[in-house]
């Protein structure tokens, strides 16, 4: 009880000392943790002081997330956790993808004619909804890697669910952007609007009893409810009652749903050790081709801003991505060449490709060792941007590097009891085949849909922990980690200062250069070397800790609103 109430007053005083846009580079000697909201860091650093560990913090943040940033991650969505056990010297990544409901096939994102529907026709509503694994994944680590007891790390989202928290700017703005899919279902429409149908602007009071309640029944009977009982009942209800384009989730689906522990996909960068989250995500895979290819570089007589550096990236960025449509997807469903993927003479062969001084014609898909007989489809499903990213490093000395999400902004557009519901099933491939040939991303009863998702943790020739970090950002998240990762491994940058740098990408064949920052001064030179290229917003959402001989230190995004906090 004494936890509870030190954790409830805490949030409250820090509810009026933070600002909406805190964030920067911090030290620590502990512990630290970074997310991309200030309410949720400081759930993460209350529940860290008090003894917590890494695994205690995550639940803590998590679902303060789902409250205060609902448009982002949640229980009604998926997740990976990349966790680093010290006392074992041990790192294990944990799937919470959704799984496709088990009634799904391959032409639920098909029209009549056979065509692929338009993203947000499949999007919004229950036909995109897959079941949901993030609940179970904070069950199951903090059974098996919690100190603190599990009610107690849900006791400030429920006080908080009921007292109200302030609407931060990014959330009225995504409100207010995508008012009128909102304005579809009568429970999202009453809590994100106004009496007047205007959407509810930054710094309104936002109470959500609806959620407490369905925190009150998980801190009593873990995710049973949600999973077994009523909640899961209401779960399937909004989705199969789903106005205009209903979904195949079932009782079923719930029910058979599972966490499943994989092996971290690690490959060398330099004198480190890059571990990341494998299939059904393809973050770690195409991260490690992009840097194993780039490794034949002579990066550190180049600039990061500079336009050798950016061409370079862009072209082993495109040439990774090619690998990643036609071969990347659940392992469970497909055979893939994960090993194959990541082979350094495979890696070498294809960053001779690269031209260094031009674009290169040769960008197509190529036949890693172990994939010779594959007969696929490149495929190009859209992932839009969403997402969250946090990082934990507690005072034991072990860390959790967390990507959680529920896809597009908002999801599916559906709430029920209180939380936001996922359309994660979007980020398969829509077409199931192509050409005759099958897709490897098609969808399947069962399976989980590829993700770009990439939390990341990275240890030092002597096997310790160096930096946990990710981001959201749909398929770009892949370029926008890529990059921090050779800031801070390459360049030895401050983390800060990694995840300040440009955002660059070219994941499909246009070269995106982030608007408002140095990049945009490159256009000119890479349309000169044959790039087509486009100035845009690239909104990453980066937080990461580094461990140094003199403390942590942490860095989140000044693109979004994270804020890293530690002692
Ligand atoms: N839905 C975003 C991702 O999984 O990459």
């Amino acid at each position: 009880m004494l936890i509870k109430r030190l954790l409830l007053s805490s949030i409250i005083t820090s509810l009026m000392a933070i600002s909406a846009t805190a964030q920067g580079s911090k030290k620590a000697r502990k512990f630290m943790v970074a997310t991309a909201n200030p309410v949720a860091s400081q759930v993460g650093y209350d529940i860290l002081k008090r003894g917590g560990n890494a695994i205690d913090a995550m639940v803590g943040v998590q679902l303060m997330l789902n409250l205060v940033e609902p448009q982002s991650s949640g229980i009604g969505g998926g997740a990976f956790l990349l966790f680093y056990d010290a006392k074992r010297n041990e790192v294990s990544s944990f799937d919470g993808r959704e799984t496709a409901p088990l009634k799904a096939k391959g032409d639920l994102f098909l029209k009549e004619d056979g065509s692929p529907m338009k993203f947000f026709d499949g999007v919004v509503g229950g036909r995109s909804v897959g079941t949901p694994g993030t609940l179970k994944l904070l069950e199951v680590t903090h059974r098996n890697f919690g100190s603190l007891p599990w009610e107690d790390l849900i006791q400030p989202t429920i006080q908080l669910a009921e007292k109200g928290f302030r609407v931060s700017k990014r959330m009225a703005a995504s409100v207010e952007r995508d008012a009128e899919r909102l304005r579809t279902f009568p429970a999202t429409k009453s809590y994100l609007f106004l009496n007047d149908n205007t959407p509810i602007p930054e710094g309104t009071l936002l109470r959500n009893p609806d959620f407490a309640q369905t925190l009150r029944l998980i801190a009593a009977h873990g995710s049973e409810p949600f999973y077994y009982g009523e909640i899961a009942r209401d779960i399937v209800r909004t989705v199969q009652e789903a106005k205009g384009n209903p979904g195949k989730l079932s009782l079923a689906d719930l029910r058979n749903y599972w966490v499943i522990e994989r092996p971290p996909v690690c490959h060398d960068y330099k004198q480190y050790q890059v571990c990341g989250m494998g299939p059904p995500s393809s973050g770690a895979l195409t991260i490690g081709q992009m840097l194993g290819m780039l490794s034949h570089f002579s990066l550190d007589d180049l600039s990061p801003n500079g336009p050798k550096f950016v061409h370079l990236f862009a072209e082993a960025n495109l040439l990774a991505f090619k690998d990643r449509g036609l071969y990347m997807a659940d392992s469970d469903y497909v055979d893939m060449p994960i090993k194959g993927l990541l082979d350094p003479k495979y890696l070498e062969m294809r960053s001779k490709l690269i031209n260094s001084s031009r674009v290169s014609d040769s960008m197509s898909p190529g036949v890693p060792p172990t994939a010779l007989n594959y007969k696929l489809s490149p495929d190009a499903s859209m992932e839009l941007p969403s997402t969250s990213h946090f990082a934990i490093v507690d005072a034991q000395g072990n860390a959790v590097s967390m990507t959680t999400t529920i896809e597009n902004g908002f999801g599916s557009r559906l709430m029920t009891r209180g939380f936001l519901l996922n359309d994660e099933l979007t980020d398969f491939s829509f077409r199931p085949e192509r050409d005759g040939q099958l897709i490897a991303n098609r969808l399947e009863p069962g399976k989980r849909p590829r993700s770009s998702m990439s939390p990341t943790l990275v240890f030092n020739s002597k096997g310790q922990l160096h930096m946990a970090v990710g981001s959201p950002g749909g398929s770009r998240i892949i370029p926008y980690v890529a990059k921090t990762l050779l800031g801070v491994l390459e360049w030895n940058m401050d983390i800060q200062e990694a995840i300040n740098l440009p955002n660059i990408a070219k994941n499909f064949g246009t070269m995106e250069l982030e608007v408002g920052t140095s990049a945009e001064q490159l256009k000119a030179d890479m349309e000169q070397i044959g790039h087509k290229v486009r100035v845009r917003p690239l909104t990453s959402g980066l937080q990461g800790i580094v461990v140094t001989p003199s403390g942590l230190v942490g860095g989140a995004d000044p693109r979004r609103e994270g804020l890293v906090l530690g002692e």
